[in-house]
This record gives C-alpha cells, sequence and structure tokens, in this order.
C-alpha cells in the first residue's frame, strides 16, 4: 500500500508516518527530513535547501522529483511507502505519477489532515527532537518522561529546526495554502482523498488513520 499524507506544517505528517512505520512495517519518505539530511552533510543539495529551507520556501519541482526517485530506488517493491511532505505542488503531484508508473507502484490513499491553523503556530514553535536518535518531543503536548533525557536512547541532547520559528512558519502556511492545497481536488477526482481530524489526540489520529487504511 502507498500512501500520501497532506497537510499544513504542523499537521502531525510526521507524527503519524512514524507510527505507522511502527505498526505497519512500511517506509516513510519525508523529503523534508531528506533535505535535512543533506544540508547536514553539506553537498551542493543541502547548500541550497538550507537557504530555502530557513525562507520557509519550496525546493524546485524536477530536483526534488529526481531526489525522491533515487530514495524510492533502494526499496524493497513491496515496502508500501507513506509520502510525507511530497506532493506540495501540481507539478509534483505530476511527477510522482511518473516516479509510481516507473516503478510499477499505485496510489492507494491521500490523508489530509484537516487542523486548525491558528494552533499549529504552538505545535511548531513547540517542538524539538532528539539529537542523537531523532525521537520527536514537544515542549506542552509530548515531553519526555524523564525531563531532558530522550525516552527511546537516553541521550540528554535535543535540538529544534532552524526553520520552527513564528516568522518562517507563516511563509511556509502561505506556500501550502497558495501551492499545496490546490492539489487536493486531483486527488479527490479519483476518489483517494480520506480527511482525518488532525486537532484530535494523536493517538485518535492514529486510530483515524487505521480506520482507512483497513
Ligand atoms: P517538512 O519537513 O516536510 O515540514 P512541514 O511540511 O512544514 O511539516 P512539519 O515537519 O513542520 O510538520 P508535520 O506535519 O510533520 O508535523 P509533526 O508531526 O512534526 O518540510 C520542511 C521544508 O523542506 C519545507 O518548508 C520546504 O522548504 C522543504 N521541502 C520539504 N519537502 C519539499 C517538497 N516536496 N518540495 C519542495 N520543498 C520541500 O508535528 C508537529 C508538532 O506537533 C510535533 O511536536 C508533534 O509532537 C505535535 N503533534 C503532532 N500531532 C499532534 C496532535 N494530534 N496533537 C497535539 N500535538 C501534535
Amino acid at each position: 500500500m502507498n500512501i500520501i499524507l497532506l497537510g499544513p506544517p504542523g499537521a502531525g505528517k510526521g507524527t503519524q508516518a512514524s507510527r505507522l512505520v511502527e505498526e505497519r512495517g512500511m517506509v516513510q519518505l519525508s523529503t523534508g527530513d531528506i533535505l535535512r539530511a543533506a544540508v547536514k552533510e553539506g553537498t551542493e543539495v543541502g547548500k541550497m535547501a538550507d537557504e530555502i529551507m530557513k525562507a520557509g520556501k519550496f525546493f524546485p519541482d524536477e530536483l526534488m522529483a529526481q531526489i525522491l526517485g533515487e530514495h524510492m530506488d533502494k526499496l524493497d517493491p513491496e515496502t508500501g511507502i507513506i509520502f510525507d511532505g511530497y506532493p506540495r505542488t501540481a507539478r509534483q503531484a505530476e511527477l510522482l505519477d511518473e516516479l509510481m508508473a516507473a516503478r510499477g507502484r499505485t496510489l492507494d490513499h491521500v490523508i489530509e489532515l484537516a487542523v486548525d491553523e491558528d494552533a499549529l503556530v504552538e505545535r511548531i514553535t513547540g517542538r524539538f527532537t532528539c539529537a542523537k536518535c531523532g525521537e520527536g518531543y514537544h515542549d506542552r503536548f509530548k515531553q519526555p518522561k524523564v525531563e531532558t533525557v530522550c525516552d527511546v536512547c537516553g541521550s540528554t541532547e535535543f535540538k529544534r529546526r532552524p526553520d520552527d520559528n513564528a516568522e518562517t512558519v507563516r511563509t511556509r502556511m502561505a506556500e501550502y495554502r497558495a501551492k499545496t492545497a490546490p492539489i487536493l481536488p486531483i486527488y479527490e477526482e479519483r476518489g483517494l482523498v480520506s480527511r482525518v481530524d488532525g486537532m484530535a489526540d494523536i493517538a485518535e489520529v492514529t486510530e483515524s488513520i487505521e480506520k482507512i487504511l483497513k
């Protein structure tokens, strides 16, 4: 099964994708994570992505698709993919069709996480991750069980994303409204879209997604 998780910044795409990975053995392909890894490695792509991400703008469509295709090629063809943060533009939706067709894959579901944008700024600016294992936390919604110690790996180092400040978040939201939300009708016409209340508790959101996938 191959699915897209769609929603504005902070909607919970990454959170839900990692739960589906654990529960269903699917693979999460997050274009944001792929670009952040390139930034960390200091590659040419990373240098370009760093500036774009800090500004809250989108990385170029064709190059993003090429990079995503390379990641898809590393996967076992039988493993289901969760696309997290892709596609983000009408052109990316076309390119995804090409990437899937070339690999004999089909898209089964597009799950829209419906959220209240005002609440998202708090979600994003309160978010942090373990610097060692990447487990995600939140100042208010998901704190480590022991303060300053990662629940998963015991590390005491945490980090915050440089694009998680209020100003950049506003640009990211505007980009979503202008370029990403308009691609929903493309998938609605194909009967692929299901909406989930992304404002519910994290576990409840997972349950709603599970119902759709079953
Ligand atoms: P990306 O990394 O994809 O960021 P995003 O889409 O802005 O989404 P986020 O990761 O901020 O949010 P999320 O929906 O995953 O929420 P999360 O689960 O973390 O992209 C970053 C940048 O990379 C883009 O701006 C762009 O520059 C570039 N880029 C990426 N893909 C691209 C592409 N395809 N083309 C071009 N450029 C691209 O949740 C947020 C917080 O809320 C967490 O702390 C979590 O614990 C908490 N939370 C989650 N769910 C709930 C809930 N139900 N209740 C309470 N708290 C919750």
